[in-house]
């Protein structure tokens, strides 16, 4: 450290002390937003953009914060560290393995990988549309298969609208907006089923949160056994690091190399550092998971306790029947400060709610009685 920089330091100290007391203090507690009847003036309780409002990993705050000084220089043992810690994790080789500044790019880079006009694409309505729009921008054709009744993926259907044509089968799992699941065993089967010069890419982001997690859910077994399947994973659900963009894709090699070309860069210094720091911080994960679960159950009883309709919720979100013209809806919570997810047609009298803290979704829970109450949906009591 120079000179000057040493000066720099001296006169911020107290902040300093404060970033570090914030690291220190008990995992993830330093981070909830309270919200309670007087908290209008915190800002909005924002449950709709599937944000973690639980935190992360301190473990991976402190070795971003020790890795700082370090970014006058471009990442090389720290992309390596990170593929490695992936391939631990993963139980695959380093050459099935790209990481990217959040999952969404994995996603993008299909999308323009495998479009081209003539051929199509096959996935969900209502869906997780990031791949499928990009798909269509270049100028491949989109076939969205409505689901069941449950709101959960139609593998028939979806098996049924495949073609000669067909390159590419998108399984978001849990979906989003609805949160279900498809089950592994079924899942397996459709993968099988499939002819195999299709790519089926199962977007993982939320299957740490699924009942089993990602031990009973995930496909990444498939994967393993050299099956056309790929896998996305991100750091910003679960592990609370939307913000710090950092994710990855797993599949054969072959697919890895399909997608190279229209890489665009991966995490940058101090997403590789936290994101293999949060790896493995197991216990902090594990703690995440927990709230995540608990405070998810603690909105549907409530849910149920109303006699309110919502989709089987396996993610890090629950999606409301409520019978109110979505875009009402949203006004009239963001009136009581809460934010909540944006219409998802065709579904447009349900609502996605994020999990927010506990504290944030019990604010919601009581707003969402008197809201459906003043709306007629409730009976009042
Ligand atoms: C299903 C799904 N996949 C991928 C993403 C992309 O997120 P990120 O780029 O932050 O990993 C999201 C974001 O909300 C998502 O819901």
């Amino acid at each position: 450290m120079s000179f000057k920089t040493t000066e720099f330091f001296a006169g911020r100290l107290p902040r300093l002390a404060t970033l570090f007391a914030m690291v220190t203090a008990a995992p993830v507690a330093w981070s909830q937003h309270e919200f309670d009847d007087a908290a209008d003036d915190q800002g909005p309780i924002r449950i709709s953009g599937n944000e973690n409002a639980f935190g992360y990993s301190p473990a991976a705050m402190m070795a971003m914060m020790e890795a700082l000084g370090d970014i006058n220089r471009y990442a090389r043992d720290e992309a390596t560290a990170f593929v490695q810690a992936i391939s631990s994790f993963e139980r695959v080789p380093a050459s099935h393995i790209i990481t990217t500044a959040g999952s969404g790019p994995v996603l993008l880079m299909t999308a323009l990988a495998y479009a081209e006009p003539g051929k199509n694409m096959i996935t969900v309505t209502p869906g997780y549309l990031q791949l499928s729009s990009a798909f269509e921008r270049a100028g491949g054709e989109v076939r969205s298969i409505p689901l069941t009744a449950d709101l959960a993926h139609d593998l028939d259907a979806m098996k049924a609208a495949i073609d000669e044509n067909t390159v590419l089968v998108y399984i978001c799992n849990p979906n989003n907006p609805t949160g279900t699941i498809v089950n592994p065993d079924e899942l397996r089967a459709f993968i099988r089923s499939v002819p195999s010069n299709i790519l089926v890419f199962v977007d993982e982001a939320y299957l740490e949160l699924a009942d089993g997690g990602l031990e009973a859910n995930s496909m990444i077994n498939m994967v393993r056994q050299g099956n056309n399947v790929l896998i996305s994973r991100t750091f910003s659900k679960v592990y609370g690091m939307a913000g710090l963009r950092a994710g990855y894709g797993i599949a054969s090699p072959e697919v890895i190399a399909r997608l190279r070309p229209f890489h665009m860069g991966g995490p940058n210094l101090l997403a590789l550092v936290g994101a293999t720091a949060a790896m493995q911080d197991e216990a902090s994960f594990a703690e995440n998971v927990e709230r995540y679960r608990s405070t998810r159950q603690m909105v549907t009883e409530a849910l149920d306790g109303m006699g309110v309709k919502y989709a089987d919720a396996q993610g890090s979100f629950v999606f409301i029947h409520t019978g109110i013209p979505v875009e009402r809806f949203q006004s009239l919570m963001e009136e009581r400060n809460i934010l909540v997810g944006r219409p998802f047609p065709p579904k447009l009298d349900w609502a996605r709610v994020s999990i927010g803290t506990e504290e944030e979704m019990m604010t919601f829970i009581r707003v969402f009685r008197e809201i459906m109450t003043a709306e007629g949906r409730l009976a009042s009591r």
